[in-house]
């Protein structure tokens, strides 16, 4: 199901590289040279205008004056895109990549800052291709992505000299992953969609999203202490939730936890809830009666699976925009999902 991100992202977004040239592009495959230091432009002092710890996410856009402070440059990837960053971030970029290539760790940029039409586009292919309830876990919707800051940077692996550009080609390498996410810290970048943190950030886990915040003090607190930018920014004030697939005979663990992470994500663009545990409510939930319930009120899905997790969370003062009351516990609160036999989880009804 998960397929080609950023390749169908070069799809969308590819522009060639001799339209920018002399952009401030830079062709770098494997080799680099690092920025010169210079003193200080008129675009520095126009980049160091803007926040470094802007939090954009499901729940917070973009703000309206960002595009107007906003200085980025363009380079050209191993593949012969163009690919448009902010300044600071580009710097800040070139001198990770140059201290990875020490490592022999060889990577490159696929998609930094993007247009809010560059997201719609990328929003409808996903929807068509994959369907809605994918493309809510995978692409920001137009004017909540953090690429719309130029902050963000979607790596690519290039191994044996070879360019690994796909989702499920590039989460087949931990271990090379594991080597870029331990230096991100020294020149400014975190991880942004940590892995069992989906109910905070609202997507996927995504190796490849780095976020820079022009502070290397600040990121290695947040990557040493293994939280969410939400959590250091204090825009997300719960606890670590607890996960529990319980036991089923009718579903691995990986599947369950697909089932889990789609939930969690759809959590996250609620606002003002903070969850405590999401548990799978077990095989027995499952009836043939319950499927064919499904079925009915979804024609033309031919559902063969089902399965039910209970949620216990709290809302604040903003509960966001479902009928959910401010200050309140709910436990129990169910989530049904279902799929076919050739797609992923689809989240079919909550909270009644
Ligand atoms: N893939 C990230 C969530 C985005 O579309 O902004
Ligand atoms: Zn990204």
């Amino acid at each position: 199901m998960q397929k080609a991100f950023s390749t169908i992202l070069c799809l969308c977004l590819c522009v060639t590289a001799a339209v920018f040239s002399g952009c401030g592009g830079a062709s770098n495959q494997q080799s680099t040279v690092p920025a010169a230091a210079e003193p200080a432009s008129a675009d520095e002092i126009k980049s160091s205008e803007i926040d470094y710890t802007a939090l954009v996410n499901k729940t917070h856009k973009l703000s309206d004056d960002w595009e107007k402070k906003l200085q980025t440059v363009h380079m050209t990837n191993s593949i012969g895109d163009d690919v448009e960053v902010e300044k600071k971030s580009y710097d800040a970029y070139l001198k990770l990549k140059a201290d990875l290539e020490k490592d022999s760790v060889f990577v490159d940029l696929d998609s930094a800052r993007r247009s809010v039409a560059d997201q719609q586009r990328i929003m409808d292919e996903f929807t068509e291709q994959y369907g809605k309830e994918y493309a809510l876990k995978t692409v920001a919707t137009p004017g909540f992505s953090e690429h719309h800051t130029g902050l963000a940077l979607d790596l690519y692996l290039i191994i044996d000299g070879k360019d690994v550009t796909e989702n499920e080609d590039m989460v087949k390498y931990p271990g090379i992953w594991d080597k870029i996410h331990a230096k991100l810290a020294d020149y400014g970048f975190i991880l942004r969609y940590l892995d069992g943190r989906e109910y905070i950030t609202g997507y996927g886990y995504e190796p490849w999203h780095i976020r820079y915040i022009d502070d290397p003090k600040k990121a290695r607190e947040i990557t040493d202490k293994n939280i969410t930018f939400e959590e250091y920014l204090g825009a997300y004030k719960g606890g670590k939730a607890v996960i529990d697939y319980g036991t089923s005979t009718l579903y691995s663990e990986e599947d369950l936890k697909a089932a889990a992470v789609q939930v969690a994500c759809r959590f996250a663009s609620f606002g003002g809830c903070e969850l405590r545990s999401l548990k799978y409510a077990g095989d027995e939930a499952v009836s043939t009666e319950k499927l064919s319930q499904i079925n009915r009120e979804n024609p033309g899905r031919n559902y063969t699976k089902a399965a039910e997790f209970l949620m216990d969370f709290y809302t604040t003062e903003n509960p966001g925009d479902t009928t959910l009351e401010a200050f309140r516990d709910y436990t129990d609160y169910p989530w049904w999902l279902a799929r076919t036999d050739k797609d992923g989880w689809e989240i079919i009804s909550f909270g009644n």
